[in-house]
């Protein structure tokens, strides 16, 4: 059964640092002209030396809570969406509870349930399936689910083609069952994963990775990626989920509204809205100004398409992504 869930409020941060296809022309051996050519990416945002993906996550998750009207003791649930963690314990989600002044015995049921996950690019559409289970088991659930990365801490820039990619950023939304000030419906969701394609895209320094105190860190602590398999990927994976929500939701792509795939490279995004055969004035993107900030793309990109007009309360949205491990997946949103 489709139990009703919906999306109150909205919120992201962008940090303030911005790092142009110039700065990096004088880190390694590229030019604005490849990285735009190729990506679509001119510029991207980096934390500051001590300001960390919870701190990022913190704003914007203020942001969404200030929008719904609830207040961060109301929250019965707190998801991050990260690759990129403060720690590998404690859970950035924990470290957002308390930077919210949320404590034990908070939260409309007298408790709070806080939890990290990682599915890479695709966290935040693996996210809104979260939430919704928990909507559905939980009716009176209210939950805070925020993306946040701080990709910049695992970009290895002296490796041109990954450092090129990546940016930082954090997104958030208030998720409920009630549609009190609800800003769209959370209407269908669909998450795939193919393990066997875990090598295509890597960040290392889990316990896999044996390190003693002294060592001085490998290349495997960073990012890498084989880039040309992961963007045929992506290409057929977002495009074939997209096509398998909108048929099972009975939902046309001239009903669309608004169709916002992950951010990582402008390419991709033209070719799965070719593939769509979608009109290509209502695919967004706004990698150009961020670059690929993972699991934040699609609230990030919703909050600018908002802000710019492009997106209101109530459309027809297609959210889709891709991303380490593979995953994959896309949500509906009416
Ligand atoms: O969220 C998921 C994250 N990942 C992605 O979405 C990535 C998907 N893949 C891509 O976006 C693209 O594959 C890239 C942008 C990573 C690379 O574009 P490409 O068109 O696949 O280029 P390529 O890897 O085939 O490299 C072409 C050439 C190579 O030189 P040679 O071997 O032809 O001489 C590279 O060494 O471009 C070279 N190259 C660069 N040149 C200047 C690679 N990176 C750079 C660079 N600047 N930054």
């Amino acid at each position: 059964m489709n139990h009703p869930c919906y999306i109150c409020g909205l919120g992201s941060c962008i940090p303030p640092r911005v790092m142009t296809n110039h700065d990096l022309e004088k880190l390694v051996e590229t030019s604005d002209e490849w990285i735009t050519t190729r990506t679509g990416i001119k510029e991207r945002h980096v934390l500051e030396d001590g300001v960390n993906a919870s701190d990022c996550g913190v704003s914007a998750a203020r942001a969404a809570l200030d929008e719904a009207g609830v207040s961060p003791e109301e929250i019965t649930h707190i998801f991050v969406a990260t690759c990129t963690p403060d720690y590998l314990c404690p859970s950035t989600a924990c470290l957002i509870a308390g930077k919210l002044g949320i404590s034990a015995s908070s939260g409309r049921m007298g408790r709070v349930m806080c939890m990290d996950f990682n599915a890479a690019c695709t966290g935040f559409v693996y996210g809104l399936e979260l939430a919704r289970d928990v909507v559905a088991a939980h009716p009176d659930a209210m939950v805070l689910l925020v993306a946040t990365e701080a990709l910049s801490r695992r970009t290895n820039f002296t490796d041109r083609t990954t450092c090129v990619l990546f940016g930082d950023a954090a997104g958030a939304v208030v998720v409920r069952g009630s549609d009190k000030g609800a800003l769209w419906q959370v209407r269908d969701s669909v998450c795939s994963s193919d393990g066997s394609l875990h090598d295509l895209i890597k960040i290392g320094g889990g316990s896999a990775c044996h390190v003693k105190e002294g060592d001085v860190i490998g290349a495997d602590w960073f990012i890498s990626m084989q880039g040309m398999a992961v963007f045929k990927h992506a290409v057929r994976s977002m495009t074939e989920e997209s096509q398998s929500i909108l048929a099972r939701n009975g939902v046309s792509l001239e009903e669309l509204d608004l169709f916002i795939p992950h951010q990582a490279n402008l390419r991709i995004i033209k070719a799965v809205g070719e593939r769509l055969g979608i009109d290509e004035n209502k695919v967004f993107a706004n990698v150009q100004h961020y670059g690929n900030t993972s699991a934040a793309t699609l609230p990030v990109a919703m909050e600018d398409a908002r802000r710019l007009g492009l997106l209101r309360p109530g459309m027809k949205v297609l959210l889709t992504s891709f991303g380490g491990g593979m995953t994959w997946g896309s949500v509906l949103l009416a």
